[in-house]
């Protein structure tokens, strides 16, 4: 069994973040996305692994080396421009030979990993094995709708009427017989080929498609608000541990990582909350579900519900909450006089003042 690893998407949802980072690099509590998913493949027993990589290739390779420090033999396959899912497994044919393969969307995030259903697919064989997961918003996900027996009757990608609320999740177990379905199919209205296509010739060529619906916690980390609860989750689960330097004046409660290399001086921590290496918090507060990267400097400040890239620094401001703060960013307080806001936004920022 091999994987096939999507990193190749270029994040307009998520920009202004995305101008300057691959989205499958933007952390959740301090760790790239895409590494919980390389993480979770090494787990379920799977060493042969083939990227696909656009635009951001360089970014992701430096990220992720020859995926050695995963335990994984990692093969990048370039993609010239994102022409869809269906097209990366076209494009892979070579890497994938007529093993079966997990295709693993690097900006999806799944708890609990995906062992489990490999061992599933490797004694079952079906042809092909989606997971779902029901959603509030199904018209920017693929849709499956099952029959009285359970079985996917059909799929649909992003239908502005959906069938149900059952959204394809972006881990896919395919056997070889999925080679055959990305050449059949033809470009989609929005000139990718869909793997969500490609699922349905499958099916309409009576091909054994089965679902496995993911009751447990899912989440496509593909905008902001997602990105705060997938940090959320995965800080609550988060094993306590000080190996940075936190002095005498200061008070650390609860599940709180510093990372080597951190330093907390003055200030109270609570957590679940993880301080990255580098990075100097004084005179603070950092409340809860707060992750800060590397290198910033937080001073005489207050900070919950948040998350901090790199090299930002935010200095005697109170509060910040429910913030996606980018990388090299600064926060100051305005002078008293005149009450005004000072901003420096780039493209496609999102702000909210109170006053
Ligand atoms: C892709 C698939 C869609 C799936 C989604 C999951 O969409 O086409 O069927 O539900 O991933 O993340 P994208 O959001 O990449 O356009």
């Amino acid at each position: 069994m091999k994987a096939l690893v999507l990193s190749g998407g270029a994040g307009t949802r998520m920009r202004p973040l995305t101008h300057t980072t691959a989205k499958q690099l933007v952390p959740v509590a301090n760790k790239p996305v895409l590494f919980y998913g390389l993480e979770a493949i090494a787990q379920a027993g799977i060493t042969d692994v083939g990227i696909i990589v656009g635009e951001t290739a360089a970014e992701i390779e430096e990220a992720v080396g020859d995926g050695s420090k995963f335990g994984l033999d990692v093969t990048y396959i370039p993609q010239e421009a994102p022409l869809g899912l269906a097209h990366a497994v076209l494009i892979s044919r070579k890497f994938l030979g007529d093993e079966d393969f997990v295709m693993y969307l690097g900006d999806n995030f799944i708890v609990g990993g995906i062992t489990e259903l490999v061992d599933h697919f490797l004694s079952d064989r079906p042809d092909a094995q989606i997971l779902l997961t029901h959603v509030p918003n199904p018209t920017v996900f693929g849709v499956a709708e099952l029959d009285d027996a359970g079985n996917v009757a059909r799929v649909e990608e992003k239908s502005p009427h959906p069938r149900s609320d059952l959204a394809i999740v972006g881990v896919y177990l395919f056997s070889p017989a999925v080679h055959e379905a990305v050449r059949a199919i033809e470009p989609s209205r929005r000139g990718e080929l869909e793997i969500t296509h490609a699922i349905q010739w499958l099916i309409d060529e009576r091909r054994d498609v089965r679902s496995t619906t993911i009751s447990g916690y899912w989440k496509d980390t593909g905008n902001v608000v997602d990105m705060l609860e997938v940090n959320r989750s995965v800080l609550e689960t988060l094993e306590p541990r000080i190996e940075g330097e936190v002095d005498e004046e200061s008070q650390i409660i609860g599940r709180v990582w510093i990372e080597e290399g951190a330093s907390v001086r003055g200030s109270r921590v609570v957590g679940p909350a993880v301080i990255g290496r580098g990075t100097v918090i004084s005179d603070s507060y950092i409340g809860a579900y707060t992750s800060v990267s590397e290198d910033c400097r937080v001073e005489n400040s207050e900070i919950e519900f948040s998350i901090v890239l790199r090299d930002s620094s935010i200095k005697g401001v109170r509060r910040v909450e429910a913030s996606l703060i980018g990388r090299n960013v600064t926060v100051t307080p305005a002078p008293a006089v005149p009450h005004a806001h000072r901003l420096l936004l780039g493209d496609h920022s999102e702000v909210q003042i109170s006053s």
